[in-house]
């Protein structure tokens, strides 16, 4: 009987170790940013309620109609529907309202990390489960809030060192001007209707607003010349977008208005946006997608709570990161392997490991009775940058021999300045 050769489903991956280094990269930029300007972390559940992504999202979006994993009832689960979670603000959202945070101090700012599920059609830069990281800020409307979402999203990239960025902003108004809006909107695509594909055919009557955003070249022709959102924005929506630009060019974070930028979820009122790369080639390639949702806390049954957001997509940055040649810092690994020789060098190891590890070194001994050479081989496959070699004669001198892996040079120290001695050289050879 021939084996059978299991393989990872369509649209997922393995990270292997080798690729360790960039999503380390990624995390530790995006905490430190993150924690820096005010966000604290906290993990959500990767399955919830469908419905919260259902009312959340919108009925009528891709996501909800198409690509939800809806696992299946059972059990004690029969009577709720649960989805595996295809993106991360609904989730917090009812989160949010569960924990009572309203009653904490406002503005509450939360960030999230993990792998979201959607059953899109797999290509480079789009899987079927894919890592985002997010920040959301609660409580806050002014356009300050608007403005350190953007910023933080902006900054990351920047100390990630990725190039050819560009933020694309607009404003889709609020429950006071959309419907206005979206009345001009279909009166202007009445006319257009038989010209459009079978799917904005649906939309005009489902979700008019995504009829701007779509990637049919017949109907973008088409959405070029519709009506603006931009153009129909009551007075508040115009001064909160405004200011929020205002803060943009203060400090000099360049952006375009895109007056087609609707996104793909129903729960965004006035600011959106996205950070994309674009290369000479045209290609591009959106990191980061997010804006307000104003109306979302209380749709899901909580106090009517300003909130506004984004989410950046791990899996495209790590591919960037790589299309751009970006050193990335490596993983630390082992830093030095004590090999002994001999009973009372095995004593003395024990002490220095001990010793060692208090220091934050990472250090590699399991007591062995291989030979030197051997020893030495099984160092320089874990990576080791050093040995500390303790013979039978070290150990009763009260000495080590330190050797320098990558050099193959070696010196004697007595054991009470060894660890002084590791410290420096590590932090001159290896720590930024
Ligand atoms: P989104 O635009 O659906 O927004 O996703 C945000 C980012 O996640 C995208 O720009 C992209 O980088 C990445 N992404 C999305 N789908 C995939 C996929 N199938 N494969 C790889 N990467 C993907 C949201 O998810 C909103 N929750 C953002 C938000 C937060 N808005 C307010 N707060």
């Amino acid at each position: 009987m021939s084996k059978q050769q299991y393989q990872t489903p369509r649209g997922t991956r393995d990270v292997l170790p080798a690729d360790q280094p960039y999503w380390r990269f990624i995390r530790n930029t995006s905490e430190k940013t993150l924690e820096g300007v005010g966000f604290s972390k906290i993990e959500l559940p990767h399955f919830e309620n469908a419905e919260i992504f259902t009312r959340g999202l919108g009925e009528q979006t891709d996501v909800v109609q198409k690509e939800m994993y809806l696992l299946e009832k059972r059990g004690e689960d029969e009577t709720i529907q649960y989805s595996l979670r295809p993106e991360g603000t609904a989730g917090l959202v009812r989160s949010f309202i569960q924990n009572g945070m309203s009653s904490w101090s406002q503005p509450v700012r939360l960030f999230y990390e993990g792998a979201m599920f959607r059953r899109e059609r797999p290509q480079k830069g789009r899987y079927r489960e894919f890592y985002q990281i997010g920040a959301e800020i609660f409580g806050d409307e002014s356009a300050q809030a608007d403005y350190l979402i953007i910023m933080s999203a902006w900054e990351i990239l920047n100390r990630l060192g990725l190039k050819n960025l560009t933020v694309y902003a607009n404003s889709i108004g609020c429950p006071k001007c959309r419907p206005k809006y979206m009345a001009k909107l279909k009166k202007y695509y009445k006319d257009h209707l038989k010209d459009l594909c079978p799917d904005c055919q649906r939309r005009y009557e489902t979700n008019p607003l995504r009829l701007l955003d779509c990637k049919e070249e017949k109907c973008k022709i088409i959405a070029k010349n519709a009506p603006t959102t931009l153009d129909s924005l009551c007075s508040d929506c115009k001064s909160h977008f405004q200011s929020t630009l205002e803060y943009l060019d203060y400090f000099n974070i360049k952006y375009d208005l895109d007056p087609l930028l609707v996104r793909g979820l129903d729960y965004y009122t006035n600011t959106v946006f996205e950070i994309v790369e674009k290369n000479d080639r045209g290609r591009q390639s959106t990191l980061v997608g997010g804006g307000r949702y104003n109306g979302l806390v209380e749709l899901l049954g909580g106090p009517a709570t300003p909130a506004v957001g984004y989410s950046l997509g791990m899996d495209r940055i790590v591919n960037l990161l790589k299309e751009q040649e970006i050193n990335v810092p490596k993983i630390e690994g082992v830093e030095i392997c004590i090999l002994q020789l001999g009973e009372k060098a095995k004593e003395v190891s024990k002490e220095i490991f001990d010793a060692l590890s208090k220091q934050d070194i990472n250090v590699y001994f399991v007591p062995s009775d291989e030979g030197l050479r051997q020893q030495i081989r099984t160092a320089v496959k874990l990576g080791a940058k050093y040995a500390a070699i303790i013979g039978q004669q070290e150990a009763l001198k009260d000495e080590i021999i330190l050797r320098d892996l990558s050099a193959s040079s070696q010196e004697i120290f007595p054991t009470k300045v060894l660890i002084e001695e590791i410290k420096k050289r590590l932090s001159k050879c290896s720590r930024p």
